[in-house]
């Protein structure tokens, strides 16, 4: 049997879309909530105010969301300090308080289900199914990092003592920890980082994407409402610059990122230049990711799992499937039912029930995306492209492609966005397909579909990735089943919803008592 490591415990049931007694009220509710004004400021207040930004939908971009008072300097620093007072108090609670108080949390969160859908499609875009999916993970890692904290977090592991002392091993907060979150996640990494972070007992500084800082700060208000202190938790909004001054702060004791490569070397330079403890840094980047399929898969299987992993939520997630490996004899029958099911997506508002495909999240991603695709036209390679609906002009919306490439080797860049590429493969040339896919440095997802054990075996052996999928599609990863994270260019683990997360939040501490 597989091992439960908390038994009973369960993941959150969610929405269930199908059923009228719930999705009509829910939807009801959905269009009250569309036309709500939402204003967010920092927690911590301290003199002349940020600036001001207006947050607009990516469907729509006349439609106002709400407002966001970003974090002045003074309001970093402020933070900062209030942060390093309130964190010993709250880790002298121990594990077993403070995941009572992320239960708490989580409770509140589903009690606001309608809200959080709400921001999740009119903030960033997302459709009602992949709303409902991020709702949940939110709630699973709240959850999941509040047992791991009950579990690791109190009277620490008793260790041997053959010499007669008692030796005792505690784990303890770092201090404080900033976390600098996606806004492809707006809600599940922004909260799943933070989680993590005060249940191993860190006080919390976090920065949320500056496209969707509104979603965050209704969890951050609804945390504080369960009972987490508000210097404990801060809500630091912004964008790149406030981020360079929260990593600066001297407090800082450790950072746990998600978005680009990039952007993690720049802040793993930043903590290696300033003063203040040798500090901890946790990122998972982005992926180059591929999928293998062979003349044994079943057809039908490998264009439902392809269409979902290349263009559910539009492309964009981490996880999602930049290159489709096929093998030469069945390549041109599968590519035809794929680019059939790809010509079935319906594109559009996000908050209607039936888009497959919504926008993506601003214009620069817009623009990188349309500019890679006329490169690839522009370089002679065969594309499939779907006509963009006339409403979708009102918004940032890439149309969904598909291109013909060489090898994942063609590509200089992730696409994070509805593209997808596919490249052909002879039986004999599996290995040489998995070397330059190890070749990319990149090391997160990775999809199998073949029948043949032999085969499966040797991929998983070779390949360098995080999370390898057989036989299904590769993203919706379930937090405590399949934590996830990638290694080389991915990140730098551990994994997210993953038995190892939680630890490197925090410090080991031995006390030895002899008699
Ligand atoms: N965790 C997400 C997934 O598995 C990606 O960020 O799809």
């Amino acid at each position: 049997l597989p091992h439960q490591i908390f038994p009973g415990r369960l993941n959150s049931a969610g929405v269930d879309l199908a059923d009228p007694l719930l999705r009509r009220p829910l939807l009801a509710h959905l269009d009250e909530l569309a036309t709500l004004c939402w204003e967010a400021e920092p927690t911590a207040l301290a003199g002349e105010p940020g600036q001001a930004a207006e947050i607009r939908s990516p469907y729509d971009n006349s439609k106002v969301v709400g407002t966001i008072r970003n974090a002045s300097a003074a309001e970093v620093a402020f933070a900062a300090e209030r942060a390093a007072k309130a964190q010993p108090g709250w880790n002298a609670l121990g594990g077993a308080e403070r995941a009572a108080l992320l239960e708490k949390a989580a409770d509140a969160f589903e009690a606001h289900t309608p809200e959080f859908l709400s921001l999740c499609q009119r903030e960033a875009g997302k459709s009602l199914v992949d709303a409902v999916l991020e709702l949940r993970e939110a709630v699973d890692f709240l959850r999941y990092y509040a047992a791991e904290a009950r579990a690791h977090f109190g009277e620490g592991r008793p260790l041997p003592g053959p010499t007669g002392e008692s030796n005792r091993l505690t784990l303890h907060g770092r201090g404080v920890f900033v976390t600098i979150s996606p806004w492809n996640f707006p809600l599940a990494i922004f909260i799943g980082m933070a989680s993590a972070a005060l249940a191993a007992g860190n006080a919390v500084l976090a920065k949320p994407a500056e496209q969707t800082p509104l979603i965050a700060a209704l969890a951050v208000r609804l945390c504080h409402e369960a009972g987490i202190p508000d210097d404990v938790l801060q809500l630091v909004p912004g964008d790149g610059a406030v981020g360079a001054l929260l990593t600066a702060r001297p407090e800082v004791a450790g950072v746990a990122f998600t978005g680009s490569t990039e952007t993690a070397r720049a802040i793993n330079r930043a903590l290696a230049q300033r003063d203040g403890p040798i500090a901890a840094l946790i990122a998972e980047t982005g992926g180059q990711n591929a999928m293998i399929v062979d003349s044994s898969a079943l057809p039908e299987q490998v264009t439902r799992d392809v269409v979902a992993s290349a263009f559910q939520s539009a492309g964009q997630r981490c996880s999602a499937l930049r290159v489709l490996y096929l093998q030469d004899d069945v390549y041109d029958g599968m590519l035809e039912m794929i680019r059939g099911a790809f010509e079935a997506l319906v594109i559009g508002d996000p908050q209607a029930l039936t888009t497959d495909v919504g926008p993506v999240i601003d214009a620069e991603a817009k623009a990188a995306l349309d500019q890679h695709i006329a490169a690839m036209k522009a370089a002679g390679r065969p594309v499939w492209q779907r006509e963009l609906p006339a409403d979708c002009a009102k918004g940032t919306f890439v149309a969904p492609t598909i291109i013909e490439i060489e090898a994942i080797g063609d590509l200089s860049r992730e696409n994070f966005g509805p593209v997808l590429h596919v490249a052909r493969f002879k039986g004999d040339e599996l290995e040489a397909v998995i070397e330059a896919i190890n070749a990319t440095g990149f090391g997160l997802t990775l999809g199998l579909h073949s029948r043949i054990d032999a085969t499966r075996r040797l991929v998983e052996a070779k390949a360098r990735v995080g999370n390898f999928y057989v036989n299904r599609n590769q993203i919706g990863a379930v937090v405590e089943s399949q934590p996830f994270g990638g290694e080389g260019l991915s990140g730098t683990g551990p994994k997210a919803g993953g038995p190892h997360y939680l630890p490197r939040f925090a410090t080991e501490r031995v006390t030895c008592i002899d008699t």
